[in-house]
């Protein structure tokens, strides 16, 4: 009797999840997310059917972390907008959620997708040591940008003359600068995605302690000879 019972129940059951047709959810979403670029997630569940409805009550989620995105109830899929960010998006674990009411039961399944955004360079910066030099002085500047994948950087330089190029090409140096090193120092950045630069003015200025003591040293000997002149002529 109990034997026959389960059996039925089995059957039954057996009927019941045949009759229940619930794929996992789908995640729609471009491979390379561009920072900035307005960027669409389709959250979708393929196939559902519940004993011969094809609208039995369900609902969709897309969360990241404890944070629900977005929801739609009673519906099959959802669309999510948002603007990329490289900072806060990249790497990020989003989470689609389906869930089907069948009977007095809720079955859930769920889907799981990365983040992966790519970015051309931005916070391109540039800084110097020293903004005015005197001749054999020495000039340090330094680039920085960020940018997925990180990118590369490279030069326009008022002259090439000693300049030493050093961590990836961020950095460069002149030990020794001589007036031809004055003018614009420009640094690009670069990935495959595009390019920025940044630039600063680094301005020669003569010595100014040698043109006083040139100027000093002529009036001094000006007036030592005038002095002299003058002398000789009133020992005459
Ligand atoms: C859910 O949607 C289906 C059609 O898509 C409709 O038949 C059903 O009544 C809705 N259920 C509720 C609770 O709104
Ligand atoms: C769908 O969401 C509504 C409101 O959030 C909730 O009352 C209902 O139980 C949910 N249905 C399923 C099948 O999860
Ligand atoms: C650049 O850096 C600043 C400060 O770190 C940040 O607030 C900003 O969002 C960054 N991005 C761009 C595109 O400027
Ligand atoms: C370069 O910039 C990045 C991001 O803006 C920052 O995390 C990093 O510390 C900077 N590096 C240097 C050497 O300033
Ligand atoms: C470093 O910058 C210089 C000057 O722009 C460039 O010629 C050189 O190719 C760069 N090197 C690398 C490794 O990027
Ligand atoms: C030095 O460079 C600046 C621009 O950075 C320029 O305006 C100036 O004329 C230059 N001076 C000389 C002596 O070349």
């Amino acid at each position: 009797m109990t034997a026959v019972l389960l059996l039925l129940n089995g059957v039954g059951l057996l009927s019941f999840w045949l009759s229940v047709e619930f794929s996992t959810p789908t995640i729609q979403l471009a491979s390379e997310i561009q920072q900035g670029h307005s960027e669409n997630i389709v959250c979708n569940i393929p196939r559902l059917k519940v004993r011969d409805s094809t609208s039995p009550h369900r609902n969709i989620s897309l969360s990241r972390g404890p944070d629900v995105l977005s929801s739609n109830n009673n519906k099959s899929s959802l669309e999510y907008s948002f603007v990329a960010d490289l900072q806060k998006d990249d790497r990020t674990e989003i989470i689609c959620e389906a869930s089907v009411q069948v009977g007095s039961e809720v079955l859930r399944k769920q889907t799981r997708r990365v983040l992966n955004v790519v970015a051309s360079p931005f916070n391109v910066s540039i800084s110097a040591n020293r903004e005015r030099y005197k001749t054999n002085e020495n000039i340090k500047v330094t680039c920085n940008a960020t940018g997925k994948p990180f990118p590369e950087f490279s030069w326009h330089l008022p002259s090439t003359e000693g300049v030493e190029f050093s961590d990836n090409n961020r950095t460069i140096e002149i030990s020794s600068a001589q007036s031809s090193h004055n003018g614009t120092y420009l640094c690009l950045a670069n990935n495959i995605y595009g390019k920025k630069s940044a630039r600063v003015d680094i301005v020669f200025e003569e010595s100014t302690h040698s043109w006083i003591a040139a100027v000093v040293v002529v009036t001094l000997l000006a007036v030592l000879i005038t002095a002299g002149v003058v002398l000789y002529r009133c020992q005459k």
